[in-house]
C-alpha cells in the first residue's frame, strides 16, 4: 500500500481530481468525515490528512510515501525529501510587502512578521541583511498596521489582503505552487510510484 499525505484543504482538492484523471476511485476521499486516515475504492492508497506543515515531516519520515505540499511550506520546511512535481495549481508569491515607504523609513535593525522565519533569515541573509524575525500564525498583514514589524514575508496570492489593509509588495522571495515531494526511500523501493508520477505528467500536460 502507498501512503499519501495531504493537507486538508484547496491543495487536497485539487490534488484528489488530478487522481482521479489518473485512474484512482476517490470517493471516500469526496464525503464530509472527520476520519484523517481514508482509503482509494482499490485499497492500494491510503491517505492521511495532517497541517500542511506537518506534509514534508511524514514524507521525510517515511510514514508517508509521497505528500503533496506548497513550495512555501517545503522552503520553509527544509527537510530531506524528493520535490518531484511541479503542479502547477495553487500558485501564488512569496514577498515582502509593508507600505510603500516602509524600508526607507525603517530605522536601525528591519522588523519582520512572518509565518516563514526560515525563508526569511535565508533571504535577507543572502543580501547580507540581519533583520529582526517576528515569528506569526496568521493576519500576519496586522504587522505592519499595528506597528509590530516594519514590513512582513508572507503569500500573495489575489493581493485582495494587502490591498485592504492598504499595503504593497516591495518585493518578490519567489513563486510557489503545490508540489508532489517524495521519501528518498520509497522512490527507489516503491515501484509502483513511477507509472503513477508519470500518470501525473500527463495529465498535467
Ligand atoms: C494567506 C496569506 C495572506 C493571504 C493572501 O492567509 O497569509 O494573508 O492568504 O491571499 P490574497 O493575496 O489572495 O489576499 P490565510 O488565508 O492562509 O490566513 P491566515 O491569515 O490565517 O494565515
Amino acid at each position: 500500500m502507498i501512503t499519501v499525505a495531504l493537507a486538508k484543504g484547496r491543495l487536497a482538492q485539487k490534488t484528489i481530481e488530478l487522481l482521479e484523471k489518473c485512474g484512482l476511485n476517490l470517493d471516500e476521499l469526496k464525503v464530509e468525515t472527520r476520519k484523517l486516515v481514508l482509503y482509494d475504492g482499490s485499497g492500494n492508497y491510503r491517505f492521511v490528512f495532517v497541517k500542511p506543515s506537518d506534509v514534508p515531516t511524514y514524507v521525510e519520515r517515511g510514514v508517508a510515501d509521497f505528500g503533496v505540499v506548497g513550495k512555501d511550506t517545503l522552503l520553509e520546511a527544509d527537510k530531506d525529501i524528493y520535490e518531484m512535481i511541479d503542479l502547477k495549481f495553487g500558485a501564488c508569491r512569496l514577498c515582502v510587502c509593508g507600505y510603500p515607504d516602509s524600508l526607507e523609513k525603517a530605522g536601525g535593525i528591519l522588523k519582520v512578521g512572518t509565518k516563514y522565519p526560515h525563508v526569511t533569515k535565508e533571504y535577507f541573509g543572502s543580501r547580507g541583511k540581519t533583520v529582526d524575525i517576528i515569528k506569526l500564525n496568521g493576519s500576519v498583514e496586522l504587522g505592519p498596521v499595528m506597528g509590530l514589524s516594519d514590513v512582513i514575508v508572507d503569500i500573495v496570492e489575489s493581493g485582495k489582503t494587502l490591498e485592504a489593509n492598504g499595503l504593497k509588495v516591495l518585493e518578490e522571495v519567489c513563486n510557489c505552487s503545490a508540489r508532489i515531494v517524495v521519501n528518498r526511500v520509497s522512490l527507489k523501493t516503491r515501484k509502483e510510484l513511477a507509472p503513477l508520477f508519470e500518470k501525473i505528467r500527463a495529465n498535467l500536460q
